[in-house]
């Protein structure tokens, strides 16, 4: 699918490409040779375990990164005990900061006994200045720090680490291209996220994404349409378009397009069944994109629509651009368009200067829209966004603010997916259930001999488990919804 350059190829004697790819597929190969030859001297493979903290993103980006690893011969592996720790960070809130602190100590220990061990740290939070200032002083064993917008550089990153006793940091302000035709390894072999574009120029108040992702930028549309229909050559059967803002795509491009008309040309794919999207920013939601969702069978019937907040002082506070008033009416007319759609959605409890009356507001408005699902987050500041500033909430009444937007939130997905009681709908199914309960369930739902639980995804993003077979993970099964367990279904396939 990609022209991915063979490393065996590659000349080492020739002076090192000044282009990408190019440029990183030399340093892969000296990678490669150097991993052979640590094997070589230590008897055994050399092993690379890479950790994703945060969004789709990151997890997309994680598969670049152990694309990477894997085309220079580690042998990946769950346990960070190994030879080469990668944590891809997210910085969003602190508590994904506070996360990857303590899990650096814990790596500090296995390095003493292993002094083969590299540590790197990349993605947003190594963003931060702050963070860098803190992992030279107290992290001093991380081996290697690198941000968002040289994420391509990673095999030219290693082999300097490699070469180096000191902590090496290339850290860049913003991203100077897109780079193409890396190496990348999907977790999943039916199913992969795309990124559309980068970045983000929204400056919510609350948000950090913007200093640490940059400026957005958008993708060719034919880079996009050709990655994915190499995928679908590849087996994939379900993308996920991915975009901070999927609404902006196309404005900083010369041919003017926009994500509505991008949606049809993906849509147009041969072979590929289902399209998924993230994240659309209400206040740029075109009646384009609407009807592109409705006139089309491929585009999943979930919308993932963050409100934030349902006040409209708190939501003018948080530079959003729309009030509570125009977002309703959008949800309105996306129902109205699109029936059978569901509607998720992010909200921020305990933003600066937040009152009990103002989280009413965010209240009325979930049981307004009905969501299927939100995920419901309390405010964390960051260092450099304007709320950070602002007067901030006590702790005591953020919790009891956010327990009370949690109960709501939970009894109206109730509801919401209730509705699918009975219903035929189509699963993705995605990978054996291996929890606890699986082999009771089986019994209950009188399964045959070698019948396992599969987990599916329905087109609305719900979660259904039900009796198959293992060879239909990957593919798109009927199954009959026969009972809601709150987030997700009990069913049965049906012929
Ligand atoms: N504090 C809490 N939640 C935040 N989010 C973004 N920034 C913050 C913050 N500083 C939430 C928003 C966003 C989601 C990805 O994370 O709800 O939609
Ligand atoms: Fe952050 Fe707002 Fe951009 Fe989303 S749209 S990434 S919340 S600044």
């Amino acid at each position: 699918m990609y022209n991915e350059i063979d490393l065996d190829r590659i000349d080492l004697s020739a002076e090192i490409p000044s282009v990408e790819p190019e440029r990183q597929y030399y340093f892969m190969r000296c990678i490669r040779d150097f991993v052979r030859k640590e094997e070589q001297k230590l008897g055994r493979k050399l092993t690379a375990c890479v950790v994703t903290f945060g969004c789709q993103m990151n997890a997309r980006d994680s598969e670049k990164l152990i694309g990477i690893l894997q085309k220079t011969g580690y042998e990946l592996s769950e346990d960070e005990n190994s030879d080469l720790v990668l944590y891809k960070t997210c910085t969003v809130r602190d508590n994904a900061n506070q996360k990857v602190y303590g899990r650096l100590g814990v790596l500090n220990g296995y390095k003493k006994k292993n002094p083969n061990m590299r540590v790197v740290l990349c993605g947003c939070m190594t963003q931060e200045e702050k963070v860098v200032q803190k992992l030279r002083e107290s992290y001093s064993f991380v081996d290697l720090v690198f941000g968002t917008h040289n994420l391509y550089c990673f095999a030219e990153l290693l082999y300097k680490m490699y070469g180096n006793k000191e902590m090496v940091v290339d850290i860049r302000k913003e991203a100077d291209r897109i780079v193409e035709e890396l190496p990348v390894k999907r977790k999943y072999p039916f199913k992969s996220g795309i990124n559309i574009m980068f970045g983000c120029n929204n400056f919510c108040s609350y948000c950090i994404v913007p200093y640490v992702r940059g400026r957005e930028r958008s993708r060719e549309s034919e880079d996009i349409i050709n990655e994915i229909k190499g995928l679908v050559k590849d087996g994939v059967v379900e993308i996920m378009l991915l975009g901070q803002n999927v609404n902006s795509y196309g404005k900083n491009l010369e041919n003017g397009i926009t994500f509505a008309q991008l949606l049809k040309k993906v849509d147009a794919i041969d072979g590929l069944k289902r399209i998924r999207f993230m994240t659309s920013h209400p206040k740029d939601l075109s009646d384009d994109l609407i009807e592109a969702i409705a006139s089309s069978t491929k585009i999943c019937r979930h919308l993932h629509l963050p409100l934030q907040s349902g006040s409209d002082r708190i939501l003018k506070e948080m530079n959003r651009h729309y009030t509570r008033q125009q977002y309703l009416e959008l949800a309105q007319k996306i129902r109205e368009r699109i029936p059978d759609i569901a509607i998720t959605t992010d909200i921020i409890v305990g933003f600066p200067g937040e009152t009990p009356e103002d989280v009413d507001q965010t209240i009325d408005m979930i049981k307004k829209v009905r969501y299927d699902n939100a995920f419901t987050f309390i405010y964390s500041p960051r260092t450099g966004t304007p709320a950070a500033a602002m007067q901030q909430v006590s702790e005591e009444q953020v919790h009891e603010q956010f327990d009370r937007v949690l109960k709501c939130v939970q009894e109206t997905a109730r509801e919401s997916i209730a509705r699918y009681e009975g219903q035929i709908m189509e699963a993705l199914a995605e990978e054996q259930n291996q929890g606890e309960n699986s082999s009771k369930v089986l019994k209950e739902l009188g399964a045959s001999d070698g019948e396992v639980l599969l987990t599916g995804r329905l087109s609305n993003n719900t979660i259904v488990h039900f009796p198959g077979r293992e060879e239909q993970i990957g593919t798109l099964i009927p199954v009959e919804l026969l009972q809601c367990h709150g987030f997700y279904y009990i069913g049965r396939t049906v012929n």
